[in-house]
């Protein structure tokens, strides 16, 4: 039997991120039972087909379109308020809002640069223009919700402090609208995204840069940006609760073994650990002092092994869904051999994003071509899907390769 993909608990099953495709004996299908799995989507025309098609179809389809909890759905005592959603906003290509992601994430780096370099300075922080600022980035992501996680990942501006606020303000909104969360959360997560790092602002560049493993003093010296970064913005009460709440528990995790102050469960605010996830995802796909990017793909699987230690529950399998897979900007292997670059995810096919193939078989350019690997799923063209993510340490290549991929 050939499994095209799981239901709603596929996250969980123990072949994650592994090459599930052939079900070939009763022991694989106890291990999938086991983990969970209550159905299975499989392809007729590349194995054997079951004795009850449509039934066993419709319990899948449901199992999708019924997602384990969503954390959305269970608010803390201070989301009480009603707030209406998003308007809708007409959505646009990839390639139509690339260029409006761009000014936008620019004019958002040189914010952040000003905040920082005036709190050093000890000079008033501006505030004024988180909101507006933020709202713009809500439009962007609903117009197009993968032209900002692309400029993320290609990190246009070299330094990473102002960039890494600027993509978890990016990310948390796009990861907020994935939850279907009003745009009142919105902004707060976007705004506690902007600020969530502030209190880095006096710590030495010498420890924030340090290219080996930090002391046990140093790292306790880190552990204080929360709490440094509070007591800059608490008096600014019209940002909100949440973003303060954003700046001072990012770092808390749900086992209780975070800082400052370690708190546990749900006494952690939501929103703070949904920009918890997502700081963990672009601290992990940037090159750093220490340590080389990770390909999204590979950060992700870093991150789910310690998915119930540090976050609410399902919230980052809520991002994996989010995200798919293969998140844009990841360099994959196609089993036609060519190599292509990841520019949308699919929600409903994780593991069948739109890719735009970039290199031949031998790894040589060639003309680029867009295809959506999901049109391949129905059996009616010749089968083209993922073979693997590849890892960008072995390829230098890989960042004009996605600017080309992105801006040509
Ligand atoms: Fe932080
Ligand atoms: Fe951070």
């Amino acid at each position: 039997m050939y499994v095209e993909r799981l239901d709603s608990s596929w996250l969980k099953h123990p072949f994650l991120f592994s090459k599930l495709k052939e079900i070939k004996s009763e022991n694989q299908v106890k291990k999938l039972k086991t983990a969970g799995v209550k159905s299975v989507y499989i392809n007729t025309e590349l194995g054997l087909d079951v004795f009850d098609p449509p039934h066993a179809m419709n319990s899948a389809q449901q199992a999708v379109q019924s997602p384990v909890s969503d954390p959305a759905q269970e608010t803390d005592s201070s989301d009480g308020e009603a707030i209406n959603p998003p308007e809708e906003t007409e959505p646009v290509p990839l390639f139509q809002e690339i260029e409006t992601a761009r000014s936008l994430y620019s004019s958002a780096t040189q914010f952040v640069r000003n905040f920082f370099q005036d709190a050093r300075a000890g000079k008033i922080v501006d505030y004024k223009e988180a909101v507006p600022l933020v709202e713009g980035i809500i439009e962007s992501v609903f117009r197009n919700p993968y032209a900002l996680s692309i400029l993320a990942n290609l990190r246009l501006h070299e330094e990473y402090t102002y960039t890494h606020s600027v993509n978890v303000a990016a990310m948390a909104v796009v990861f907020g609208k994935s939850l279907a969360l009003p745009r009142k959360e919105l902004i707060d997560l976007g705004v506690g995204g902007l600020y969530h790092d502030v209190g880095k602002f006096r710590i030495s560049d010498e420890i924030l840069k340090k290219p080996g493993e930090l002391s046990r003093q140093e790292y306790e010296v880190i552990k204080k940006h929360p709490a440094i970064g509070y007591k800059l913005i608490q008096n600014h009460t019209e940002l909100g609760e949440k973003p303060l709440r954003i700046i001072l528990e990012h770092h808390e995790r749900f086992d209780g073994m975070g800082y400052p102050r370690g708190l546990r469960g749900s006494s952690v605010c939501k929103a703070a650990n949904m920009v918890s996830v997502v700081d963990t995802y672009d601290a992990l796909t940037a090159d750093r002092a220490y340590r080389k990017a990770a390909d999204p793909h590979f950060a992700l699987r870093t991150m789910y092994l310690e998915r119930k230690e540090r976050y609410y529950y399902n919230l980052l399998e809520q991002f994996i869904k989010c995200l798919g897979i293969y998140p844009v900007g990841s360099f994959v292997k196609l089993t036609t051999g060519h190599y292509a670059i990841v520019i949308e995810a699919n929600p409903f096919y994780p593991l069948s994003p739109t890719v735009k193939i970039m290199l031949d078989k031998n790894m040589k350019r060639r003309s680029p071509e867009v295809i959506k690997l999901s049109e391949f799923l129905n059996g009616q063209r010749d089968r083209i899907s993922i073979v693997e993510g590849l890892d960008p340490e072995k390829l230098t290549f890989k960042r004009r390769l996605l600017e080309q991929a992105v801006f040509a």
